[in-house]
């Protein structure tokens, strides 16, 4: 038995949000490579490598989210794997932290993850789904220095928990994976920065940063039917960090 993603008679159809950013072109080739037809959601609209078709989304927006959804379905016969990875980040000290610039992050991360969700639910109750959300160690363990980020983490790695309880009953399973430090364009700023780099590394028991392709091998494993019994869980690919 392997890593089996085909439901008899069609390939399963995946949207990946966020998918022009470091880890989600690297989510679209894992998933396009093993069998499934990608649809790439980003603020761009840009199609990145292994994925068959894009959307234009923007998070902060309902219409937006059930607009890429639809399109999706319309377009490919059903959505079997939502992986609600866009994400933005906001680094400072919570006591500097202006008001709206801590309610675009929740508006991005937290209630972008709901809209895709509820969107999602629409297309996949009954007929089965995966939903699998980006979390991140910062939601698992206190990290200072973007509160904000930790808090949204924290609460997506809860609603996965709540959805896959109330979601079990119509076929649709929900799980996040908490990665630690990936080079990308969102870590950009710091990983230049040899003095945070030495610190941040010293801080992962394993002794380095994730790479995108293992936070993408997680996720396809979440979807997979080797995960048939999983739901609800947050697997953290993080070195060990969040289990010191
Ligand atoms: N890079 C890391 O160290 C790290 C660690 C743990 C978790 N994560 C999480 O992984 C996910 C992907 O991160 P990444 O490192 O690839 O970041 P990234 O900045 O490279 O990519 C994020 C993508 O999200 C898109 N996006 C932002 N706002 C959006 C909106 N309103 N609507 C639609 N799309 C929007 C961006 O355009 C971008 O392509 C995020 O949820 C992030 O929090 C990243």
């Amino acid at each position: 038995m392997g890593e089996q993603v085909e439901a008899p008679g069609r390939a399963l159809v995946a949207l990946v949000t966020g998918a022009t950013g470091g880890i989600g072109a690297h989510l679209c080739a894992e998933l396009a490579a093993h069998g499934y037809t990608v649809v790439a959601a980003d603020l761009d609209g840009e199609r990145p490598p292994g994925a068959r078709h894009s959307v234009m989304l923007d998070l902060r927006s309902g219409e937006s989210c059930r607009a890429a959804v639809e399109e999706t379905v319309e377009g490919f016969g059903s959505l079997d794997l939502l992986v609600n990875n866009a994400g933005v980040n906001a680094r400072g000290r919570t006591e500097d932290m202006p008001e709206e610039v801590w309610g675009g992050v929740v508006d991005v991360n937290l209630n972008g993850t709901f809209r895709m969700s509820q969107a999602a639910y629409r297309a996949m109750a009954r007929r089965g789904g995966s939903i699998v959300n980006l979390a991140s160690t910062g939601g698992l363990v206190a990290i200072g220095g973007s509160a904000i980020y930790g808090v949204t983490k924290a609460a997506i790695i809860h609603l996965t928990k709540v959805l896959a309880v109330e979601w079990a009953a119509v076929d649709i399973r929900v799980n996040a994976v908490a990665p630690t430090i990936v080079p990308s364009p969102m870590t950009a700023d710091v990983l230049d920065d040899a003095e945070y780099m030495a610190a941040k590394l010293a801080t992962i028991p394993l002794g380095r940063a994730v790479s995108p392709r293992e936070v993408a091998a997680a996720v396809r494993w979440l979807a997979s039917t080797d995960a048939a019994m999983v739901t609800g869980h947050t697997i953290a690919v993080d070195g060990g960090v969040s289990v010191l």
